[in-house]
């Protein structure tokens, strides 16, 4: 019996996404191989401060939120090649508490290298690998064992990726995922200057700009499409208004794309933009704003001393 699903796939979103009058697409495909090992490259770049900066929060207080959550169990949301990860990983086992780890990402291939490299860094520790989205398929994270406490990590700044609304439907829909006295462990990008925040999205290497393009050779390898990201310029900018980073790809010249498995021709003009990502900046007003709203509170609140960014600890409010 064939399975029909109310879920939206690649195709759907990417027909919405092309067919409106600002076009569109969802970052959530910037990940394949090719886009995970993009991402990595951009977080080495000089300009690209967010990982840097979380990696030394955590190293700072990573034993500290450890004993504040009492947690055998992280799973990590957007977990990527988990590299931060590791910081916490260490603290738990450092404290005698490490049971578990489960890494969920939408990108398959990111998923199983990095259980097959924790496997062998943490003997012992039951490590678990969901392929799935984060907006929709939570449901596939095993529950806690009981009593265990459980740290769900959403780090990088990851969160910043969802539209405002979207945003707090995500941290409401948390609460099962959390368990019993479960604590939320989110990284936020601050608010900053302009400059240095353009900077991060537009380095002088072009790694962003080639993450950016990224999503166009997904559409044709998944879509059998024809982009040619050669004819599309990166746009990355700050916008005061909304306070988020938004990346664009504009047209060099008026052109058709062919997108053969929709059957779709879509026309660009010359100069035309497409959005393929914000990237929200939290001060820590919006950040609380954002977890009342969700009926979360905050436990813990750590950054650096330069507060470009942000790690907070929540849990669910009592009612
Ligand atoms: N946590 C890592 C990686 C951040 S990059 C870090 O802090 O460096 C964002 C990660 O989220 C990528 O690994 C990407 O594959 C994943 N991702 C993006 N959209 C997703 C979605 N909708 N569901 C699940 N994972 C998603
Ligand atoms: C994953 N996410 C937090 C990154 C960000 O900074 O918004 C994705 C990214 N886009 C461009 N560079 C990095």
């Amino acid at each position: 019996m064939s399975q029909t699903s109310a879920r939206s796939t690649l195709a759907d979103d990417v027909l919405d996404g092309l067919t409106r009058p600002f076009k569109e697409l969802p970052p959530k495909y910037f990940y394949d191989e090719r886009g995970s090992r993009l991402f990595d490259a951009v977080c080495e770049q000089p300009e690209y401060y967010p990982t840097r900066t979380e990696r030394a929060i955590l190293e700072a207080h990573a034993a500290e939120i450890v004993a504040a959550t009492g947690a055998a169990e992280l799973v990590e949301l957007g977990s990527g090649t988990a590299a931060k990860t590791r910081v916490l990983l260490d603290a738990m086992r450092d404290a005698g508490r490490l049971q578990r780890y489960v890494a969920f990402d939408v990108d398959e291939t990111v998923v199983r290298r990095s259980v097959e490299a924790l496997e062998q860094e943490y003997p012992g520790v039951e490590i678990v690998g969901v392929t799935g989205d984060f907006e929709a398929d939570l449901d596939r994270i095993p529950p806690p064992e009981p009593g265990a406490g459980r740290i769900v990590a959403f780090l990088g700044g990851t969160i910043g990726n969802f539209l405002p609304g979207a945003r707090r439907a995500f941290l409401r829909g948390l609460g099962t995922t959390l368990g019993p006295g479960g604590h939320l462990l989110l990284g936020t990008d601050r608010v900053k200057a302009v400059d240095v925040l353009e900077a991060a999205y537009d380095d002088a290497a072009g790694v962003s700009a080639a993450f950016n393009r990224n999503v166009l050779l997904v559409i044709n390898q998944e879509l059998d499409a024809d982009f040619d990201p050669e004819l599309f310029d990166h746009v990355a900018f700050f916008d005061p208004r909304h306070e988020w980073i938004e990346m664009r790809l504009r047209a060099r010249r008026a052109h058709t794309v062919h997108v053969r498995d929709l059957g779709l021709d879509v026309a660009f003009d010359r100069g035309e933009e497409m959005r393929t990502e914000i990237s929200a900046k939290f001060t820590p007003a919006r950040l609380e704003a954002d977890l009342d709203a969700a009926g979360l509170r905050l436990a813990g609140l750590y950054s650096d001393p330069a507060e470009c960014f942000a790690l907070s600890l929540s849990r669910v409010a009592p009612r």
